[in-house]
């Protein structure tokens, strides 16, 4: 099995290239900027918005990684088209996001989540809870902030997340691929503990030895923090759903899906913050 890893170079897709490759299986990293081939990975030139590079960068694989498009309405029309047009594709892992499968079927994400399952393949639905890299590895999102004026900027109240290490995604990709039994099924995969963004910030100032705090900021605060990034209007509004989901507390409930896929325990805030907030692994 060659396994085509999409979003490959981004923070679940690169520890998905680092934990099929552990696994023994030939890669093919796809993204827009792909770095050189190193071992069995295979780095190659992948965009969704130009189809010329589609059949190209599959290649050989006969199985995918998925992570679809964010905040694009017709990310369910392109991904049906790309599944279409790859006949020798018979293996799909979807990475979606918890609570997808309770939104309508019109709800964008779910529709991708449709796609998959009406491609006629083999199909597995993985949907992972917040990562924890968002806060040292996501600019946007949160990483900036933090690193400039020591703000987790973040409206969420006390609403709680069971936020998980893309590793633990990347375990689970493996299992659900490299295993029989998980066709047509969905996983949610979440850390062992759910904490409040105030909580998270309180972590992070401990182990850093910085001061950090969570600004609970209102809607119409958020918004104007992420428009100052610069970031497209699309991606701001995606951003304010997802906080609305939180609020909503969507991300709270943990899970053993992980546990049940691994035998393994999943890892915690604590250990993710020791091993990146530690003064001598500056973020
Ligand atoms: N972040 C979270 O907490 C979270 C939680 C649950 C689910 N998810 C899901 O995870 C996904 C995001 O994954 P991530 O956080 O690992 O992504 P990421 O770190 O934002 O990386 C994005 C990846 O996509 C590639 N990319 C961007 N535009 C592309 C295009 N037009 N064509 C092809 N490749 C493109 C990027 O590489 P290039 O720029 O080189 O192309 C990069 O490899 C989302 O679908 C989200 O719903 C995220």
């Amino acid at each position: 099995m060659t396994v085509w890893i999409e979003g490959a170079t981004g923070k679940a897709g690169r520890r998905v290239v680092d934990a099929l490759t552990a696994a023994g299986l030939p890669v093919r990293a796809a993204s827009r900027h792909p770095g050189e081939p190193n071992g069995s990975v295979t780095p190659v030139r992948f965009d969704w918005y130009d189809e010329t590079t589609w059949a190209p960068a599959l290649g050989d694989a006969d199985a995918v990684f998925l992570k679809g498009l964010d905040s694009d309405d017709q990310a369910a029309t392109i991904i049906t088209r790309f599944l279409g047009a790859a006949p020798a594709v018979r293996r799909v892992v979807l990475m979606s996001a918890v609570g997808v499968d309770r939104t309508s079927d019109d709800a964008p994400r779910r529709a991708v989540e449709l796609a998959v399952q009406n491609s006629g393949k083999r199909w597995t639905i993985l949907r992972p809870s917040w990562f924890l890299q968002n806060f040292d590895e996501d600019e946007w999102v949160f990483a900036r902030a933090l690193r400039e004026t020591g703000e987790l900027y973040a409206g969420s109240g006390e609403s709680r997340a069971a936020f998980t290490d893309t590793r633990d995604l990347a375990g689970a990709a493996v299992a659900v691929m490299t295993e029989e039994g998980h066709d047509g099924r969905g996983y949610t995969i979440t850390g062992p503990e759910s904490l409040t963004f105030g909580e998270v910030a309180e972590l992070l100032a401990k182990v850093s030895g910085r001061p950090i705090v969570h600004v609970d900021a209102t809607p119409e605060e958020h918004r104007k923090h992420f428009e100052e990034s610069g970031r497209p209007k699309e991606w701001v509004d995606h951003m304010l759903h997802l906080f609305k989901l939180v609020r909503a507390g969507v991300f709270a409930p943990v899970t053993h899906d992980f546990e049940h896929l691994t035998g393994k325990a999943p890892r915690t805030p604590q250990a993710y913050a020791e091993e990146t907030w530690r003064p001598t692994n500056p973020t």
